[in-house]
C-alpha cells in the first residue's frame, strides 16, 4: 500500500518579531540578519501558548484540507523538541483534543529533521498495513529555549507548527524516505540540558539553544548536497524532474546551496525562511502548506522535502503530490 498526503495545514501564533526589534535587544542589525540568514521577521509563540496549541490549530487545518473526519486518524505522530511536557508526548495531547481515542501517538525527536522522520515512521507504518490515515506534524516553541541575550542565535528561531493527513493509497504519493544521523556533532547544536543531565540549568532557567553557526553551516551545506544525490539515485531521477524543492528552512544560504546542487532556478524553491525563520521540526510542513495553499505545488507535483540539524540528524522525502 502507497501513502499519500491528502490535506496540509499550518499555523502560525499572532506575534511577529521583526529584526529591527532585536536591534534593541542584542548587538545586532536587520542588515547583518537579512544578509548572513534571509530572516526579516519571525513569529513568537504568547506567553500561555503551547506546543501543542500550535500544533492543533495546524492539524484542525490539514484535517479540514484532507475533508476527513478527526475519527477517521488512526495514528498520530509529532516532530518536536519542544513538548508541553516531559510525559505524556505531545502526539497524546492532540488526541485527546481531537477527541479520537485508541491509536497510536507518539513524539519524534530529531530536531530540524524531525518531521521527515516523522513523515518516514508514518509510510512505514501505512505500508506494513498498520495504519491507514496518520496525522503527521511539525510543531515547535523554540522561543522557550532561547537566550534572548545571545545574538549568535536570537535571531535565527521562531515558532509555528505544520501538519499533514497521509493516508493509504493505490497510487503513489511518498517515492521513497532517507534518515540518517551522526551524533559524533552533538556538541556543535544542542541544549546542553535535560531531565538525567544538567537539570540544574533548567531550574535556573538557563537550558537554551548554544551553536557553533559557521560549523554547522558547513556540514548542513556539504550533507544536503550528499543526500540529495542519494535520493535521486534511490529514485533512478533526474534533477530535472523534481518540480518543487521544499528545503528546511535555516539559512537562505544553505537553501540556495542546495538548489545549486540541483541546477533549480530559485523560482522552483519554496522560501518561508524571510517570513518565519528557523521553526526547527515544524519548517517543512509550514512551508509545503504555504506553496499548497497558494496554489505553486498542484497535484501530481514532484517534490523533494530535505533536512539538516542538531544531533546531527539529516534526512529527506520525495514524493508525488
Ligand atoms: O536548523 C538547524 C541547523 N542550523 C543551521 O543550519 C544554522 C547554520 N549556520 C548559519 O546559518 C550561520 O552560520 C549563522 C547565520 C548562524 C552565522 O553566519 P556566519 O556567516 O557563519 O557568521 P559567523 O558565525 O562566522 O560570525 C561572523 C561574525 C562574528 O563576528 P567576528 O568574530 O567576525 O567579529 C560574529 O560574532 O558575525 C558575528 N555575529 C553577529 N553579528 C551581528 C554573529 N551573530 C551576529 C548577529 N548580529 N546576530
Amino acid at each position: 500500500m502507497y501513502s499519500k498526503i491528502t490535506g496540509t495545514g499550518s499555523y502560525l501564533p499572532d506575534r511577529i518579531l521583526t529584526n529591527a526589534e532585536l536591534e534593541s535587544m542584542v548587538d545586532t542589525s536587520d542588515e547583518w540578519i537579512r544578509s548572513r540568514t534571509g530572516i526579516e521577521k519571525r513569529h513568537i509563540a504568547a506567553d500561555d501558548q503551547t506546543t501543542c496549541d500550535l500544533a492543533e490549530k495546524a492539524a484542525l487545518s490539514a484535517i479540514k484540507a484532507a475533508g476527513i473526519n478527526a475519527s477517521d486518524i488512526d495514528l498520530i505522530i509529532i516532530a518536536t523538541t519542544t513538548p508541553d511536557l516531559v510525559f505524556p508526548s505531545t502526539a497524546c495531547l492532540i488526541q485527546e483534543r481531537l477527541d479520537i481515542h485508541g491509536c497510536p501517538c507518539f513524539d519524534v525527536q530529531a530536531v530540524c529533521t524531525g518531521f521527515i522522520y516523522a513523515m518516514s515512521i508514518a509510510e512505514k507504518f501505512i505500508s506494513s498495513n498498520s495504519s491507514t490515515c496518520a496525522l503527521v506534524i511539525g510543531a515547535e516553541t523554540l522561543s522557550r529555549i532561547i537566550n534572548w541575550k545571545d545574538r549568535n542565535t536570537s535571531v535565527l528561531f521562531g515558532d509555528g507548527a505544520g501538519a499533514v493527513i497521509l493516508q493509504a493509497s493505490e497510487t503513489q504519493g511518498i517515492l521513497s524516505s532517507h534518515l540518517h544521523a551522526d551524533g559524533q556533532y552533538a556538541n556543535l547544536l544542542n541544549v546542553p540540558a535535560g531531565i538525567s543531565s544538567n537539570h540544574e540549568m533548567i531550574k535556573a532557567d538557563k537550558a537554551f539553544i548554544t551553536m557553533q553557526g559557521n560549523e554547522v553551516f558547513k556540514v548542513a551545506v556539504n550533507t544536503l548536497g550528499r543526500i540529495v544525490d542519494e535520493t535521486l539515485t534511490a529514485n533512478s531521477i533526474k534533477k530535472e524532474e523534481i518540480d518543487w524543492l521544499v528545503p528546511h528552512q535555516a539559512n537562505m544560504r544553505i537553501i540556495s546551496a542546495t538548489a545549486k546542487k540541483l541546477d533549480m532556478s530559485m523560482e522552483r524553491v519554496i522560501v518561508t525562511v524571510d517570513q518565519h525563520g528557523n521553526t526547527s521540526a515544524a519548517s517543512v510542513p509550514l512551508a509545503l502548506d504555504v506553496a499548497v495553499r497558494d496554489g505553486r505545488i498542484k497535484v501530481g507535483d514532484t517534490i523533494l522535502l530535505e533536512a539538516f540539524g542538531g544531533g546531527f540528524t539529516w534526512g529527506s522525502v520525495l514524493l508525488r503530490y
